[in-house]
């Protein structure tokens, strides 16, 4: 043992999916252990097991006779964003379609006037509390996208918003390429590929690429050759698709071994097959269904079909301002029909998955001790809580940072 050791007991149960992606009936295969304690060494997990079977330590910490679930992973927001959309919304609710508001330059691209004219600074001070409120709702990852640039530099300007708050939060940042300009995308496009891409590869600023591919935005031929590009830089690479048109992007994304697809609200039979036949993991976002009052993704078929499914907030200010991870993971149980349990792994392992991250989301050795202690002796409270936060206390590597 050394001085940082920390064994944490009094745990009613402590509830961990398997280390790894999980797949179909795999996702409510859930471990849980009851009167549990866990064992953290240098911001490791490194024993966990009944309380009666603890190793000996130095340190205790006590707590409090709750339930335990490891830390969850947001794989898919837009944190960063100037201006706000509440006209929007108020032409949205009575009856103006998104896509019609995004065809007449509103929508994200008045987002994107909005974040162009905003410094870093300004960025970042707009972000922090979001990711706060993420963080306090359960997250201790979180993904987090540029895509609101009009140009290259605004695009630069959003990752190092996002750079600068990467440590405190735990972030992993995104660069989205988002809507094309409205005259020369091939020109842009080509752009993209041979001096954006690899400025964001050669700088760091952005581990993976996203794709909006949709009849508003990027066509499947555009995202090929984007995705090449990402490929030839070696960056991961996911998309957004099939939100409101099933136009070809999910079997892209599928074919190149994508991280992830994202949205998938209009997947039908042959998107959700083409996902289960795949590694790419089908990241669902509740909050759009009921923010813009979509088809709810199929989550339920894809997990019977096989396909390994992850819920995100995504939020952002247009379609879904859900500052939430766990009513996310809540929201998926209603509109998506994953069970409790299913959903827990759709917040963990499986987003972590989408992510490319393998080295945390569950509560075994070896893992980071990212975890969180909820309010109740009971861990479902996590997935039928709506309004209030079940979440009582957050652990990053063993140390609490929200108590
Ligand atoms: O994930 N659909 C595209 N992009 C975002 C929305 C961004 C916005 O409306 O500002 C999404 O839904
Ligand atoms: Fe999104």
């Amino acid at each position: 043992m050394t001085g940082t050791d920390t064994l944490f007991t009094n745990i009613s149960q402590l509830v961990t999916p398997r280390p790894g992606v999980q797949r179909g009936a795999a996702m409510g295969d859930l471990s849980v252990i009851p009167d549990a304690a866990l064992l953290v060494s240098d911001g490791r997990i490194r024993w966990v097991g009944p309380r009666a079977e603890a190793p000996g330590t130095a340190q205790e910490h006590d707590l409090g006779g709750v339930a335990v679930v490891p830390g969850l992973i947001d794989p898919h927001t837009h944190a960063v964003w100037a201006g706000n959309r509440l006209a929007d919304f108020e032409a949205r609710v009575q009856g103006v379609p998104y896509e019609d508001i995004l065809a007449r330059g509103g929508g994200i691209r008045s987002s994107m006037r909005a974040t162009g004219a905003a410094s870093v600074e300004e960025l970042v001070a707009l972000a922090r509390p979001r990711l706060q409120a993420l963080r306090t709702s359960g997250a201790t990852t979180t993904e987090v996208k540029s895509g609101y640039g009009l140009d290259f530099d605004a695009e630069q300007k959003m990752l190092r918003a996002i750079q600068a708050l990467q440590a405190e939060f735990h972030l992993t940042p995104t660069l989205l390429i988002h809507v094309p300009p409205t005259e020369g995308r091939t020109e842009y496009v080509r752009a993209v590929c041979e001096e954006l891409i690899p400025e964001v590869a050669n700088t760091g600023l952005a581990e993976t690429v996203d794709v909006f591919c949709e009849k508003e935005a990027f066509t499947v031929e555009e995202t090929r050759q984007i995705f090449v590009a990402a490929h030839a830089n070696e960056l991961h690479f996911k998309l957004h698709a099939d939100q409101f048109h099933a136009i070809g992007g999910t079997e892209l994304a599928c074919e190149l071994r994508a991280l992830s697809v994202d949205h998938l609200e209009a997947s039908g039979p042959a998107q959700i097959a083409a996902l289960a036949a795949s590694n790419t993991v089908a990241t669902i976002l509740p909050g759009v269904t009921l923010h813009l009052g979509l088809p709810a993704a199929p989550g339920r078929a894809l997990i019977d079909a096989g396909a390994a499914v992850a819920v995100g907030t995504d939020l952002n200010p247009g379609s879904s301002p859900v500052f939430s991870t766990q009513l996310a993971l809540a929201l998926a149980v209603r509109l998506n029909r994953l069970t409790p349990a299913e959903a827990l792994t759709a917040c963990t392992v499986n987003a972590a998955a989408a992510l490319g991250l393998g080295d945390r989301a569950a509560l075994v050795p070896g893992q980071r001790a990212d975890f969180l202690a909820l309010h109740s002796a009971d861990w479902r409270d996590l997935a039928y809580t709506l309004g209030a936060n079940p979440v009582r206390s957050v652990f990053v590597s063993g140390s609490g940072i929200q108590a």
